[in-house]
């Protein structure tokens, strides 16, 4: 029987993460976190004092990432996702990291039913069969708020202004690349989280899956 996949995407900071592990969760399947895939690449790059916007740097790290790479503790930060989102936009890289997302997606892991993915493409370009899609969305007020709220969980010190101009910039890059650009599919059911509280978009989403199941 083929793997049952949920396709989670939207702008940074929507509360895609959040939903994606509690729907998982809640119908028992695998979560694959796409952007650490990204992350990973970005923060190695930066390790290494190249420059993430540089073609042959990025690709080349990306097509040597490791498991291991995905364990980096630096993950999170916001330096990262800025790497993150300049690698994203080569072409090189995303086709690096296909086919790992979309066996993921086949052949989810432990024997589980089922697969939860988010990111930016899956809908689109990952998973395009998938027949669950959701594209989550927020105001971009209320994601700097929330990804501010993040980054001082980490103890990492945050301005709001600086933490909104930096999604802008970020959503910007996704939304205007030639390559896997971020847009809603046209099978997807598009979810405000703009107002709604973790528990009530929860509950949204697992009922607009089930319905699709
Ligand atoms: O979701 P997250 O903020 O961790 O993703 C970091 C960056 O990785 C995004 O800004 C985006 O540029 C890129 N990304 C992507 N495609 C995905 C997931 C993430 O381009 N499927």
């Amino acid at each position: 029987r083929p793997a049952m996949v949920v396709a989670i995407d939207g702008p940074a900071a929507a509360g895609k993460g959040t939903l994606a592990r509690g729907l998982a969760r809640q119908l028992g399947f695998a979560y694959l976190d796409s952007g650490s895939l990204y992350r990973a690449v970005g923060a190695k790059v930066l390790a290494e004092g190249g420059d993430p916007a540089d073609d042959e740097t990025a690709a080349r790290v990306a097509e040597a990432l490791q498991p291991a790479d995905l364990e980096r503790p630096d993950l999170r930060s916001e330096a990262v996702g800025r790497a993150a989102s300049l690698v994203a936009a080569k072409p090189r890289v995303r086709a690096a990291l296909l086919a790992f997302q979309r066996h993921f997606a086949a052949s989810p892991p432990d024997g589980k039913a089922g697969a939860v993915l988010d990111g930016r493409d899956i809908g689109t370009v990952v998973c395009p069969d998938a027949p669950a899609k959701l594209f989550v969305d927020a105001s971009v007020e209320i994601r700097a708020r929330r990804r501010m709220e993040e980054l001082r969980q980490t103890g990492a010190d945050a301005i709001y202004a600086a933490v909104l101009a930096d999604l802008k910039e970020r959503d910007e890059r996704d939304r205007n690349r030639a390559v896997a650009p971020l847009k809603p599919a046209d099978d997807a059911e598009l979810l405000d989280t703009t107002d709604l509280g973790i528990e009530e978009a929860l509950e949204t989403a697992l009922r607009i899956v089930r319905r699709k199941t």
